[in-house]
C-alpha cells in the first residue's frame, strides 16, 4: 500500500504502477512530482483513498519495474533505449501526420491549425535537450560525477522539462484533449492517439529523470 503522506514523485518511484493511475486522472507526477499526494488528489476533486485503492489494484494486475533501486548506469541505459530513441522516431512520424491533416482538412473548423508548427518547434527543443543529456549530463554521471558538480546541468534540464510540460499542455489545447472529431479520418485519429501516447511516455521519461535519476546523482 502506498504512503499517502508522500509526494506524487515519490509514490511513482516506489510504486511505478501508480503512474498509470496518475496518467488516468491527469495528476502531474513528473514536473509536478513535488506535490503531496493527498493535496494533489483534493485539488483534482478526487478522494485520496479511492486513488490509493486504484493504485493497489493496478500494481497487482500490472507489475512494473522499479528503477529507484537499480544502479544508475542501468537507469540511464533504460532511459536512452526506452524513451530517447523512440521519441525521436515518433516525433518525425507525428509531425508528418499533422502536416497531412492540416493540408487536407485545413478548411474544417475542427482542424488543429498550428499543430504542425507547434510539433516542429517541440521536436527541435526535445532533440536539443536529449543531446545535452546524452553528451554532457549522462556521461558525467556515468563517469562517477555526483553532488555539487552536477547542480548546474541538472538545473538546466529541470527548467527544460518544465518547458516540455508547457508544450504538452499546448498540444492538448490544440487537439481538444486528443479527442478526434466525428469527421476525423484514419490519419487524424492515429495522430491524436499517437500524441496521447507521446504525452504519457514523455511524462514517464521526465519522471524517471526528475524524481529518480537526478536526485540520486545529486545525493549520491
Ligand atoms: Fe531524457
Ligand atoms: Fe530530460
Amino acid at each position: 500500500m502506498i504512503d499517502t503522506k508522500e509526494t506524487l514523485g515519490q509514490i511513482a518511484s516506489t510504486h511505478p504502477a501508480a503512474m498509470h493511475v496518475f496518467l488516468r486522472h491527469r495528476l502531474d507526477f513528473c514536473c509536478g512530482g513535488a506535490q503531496k499526494f493527498t493535496e494533489a488528489c483534493h485539488t483534482a476533486g478526487l478522494d485520496p483513498n479511492d486513488v490509493a485503492s486504484e493504485i493497489a489494484v493496478e500494481a497487482e494486475g500490472r507489475p512494473v519495474a522499479r528503477w529507484d533501486t537499480k544502479p544508475l548506469p542501468e537507469v540511464i541505459s533504460f532511459i536512452l533505449n526506452r524513451y530517447h530513441e523512440p521519441l525521436r522516431r515518433d516525433l518525425s512520424v507525428l509531425t508528418e501526420a499533422a502536416a497531412r491533416v492540416e493540408r487536407v482538412h485545413g478548411k474544417k473548423p475542427s482542424c488543429p491549425r498550428g499543430l504542425t508548427e507547434c510539433l516542429v518547434q517541440f521536436d527541435a527543443e526535445l532533440r536539443e535537450h536529449m543531446s545535452k543529456e546524452e553528451q554532457v549530463l549522462f556521461p558525467a554521471i556515468l563517469a562517477g560525477g555526483r553532488g555539487a558538480q552536477l547542480h548546474m546541468p541538472i538545473r538546466v534540464m529541470l527548467q527544460e522539462h518544465d518547458d516540455h510540460g508547457a508544450n504538452l499542455r499546448r498540444l492538448r489545447e490544440l487537439t481538444t484533449q486528443f479527442i478526434p472529431p466525428p469527421e476525423a479520418c484514419a490519419t487524424w485519429r492515429a495522430l491524436y492517439s499517437g500524441l496521447d501516447k507521446l504525452e504519457s511516455e514523455l511524462m514517464e521519461h521526465i519522471h524517471l529523470e526528475n524524481n529518480v535519476l537526478f536526485p540520486r546523482a545529486l545525493n549520491g
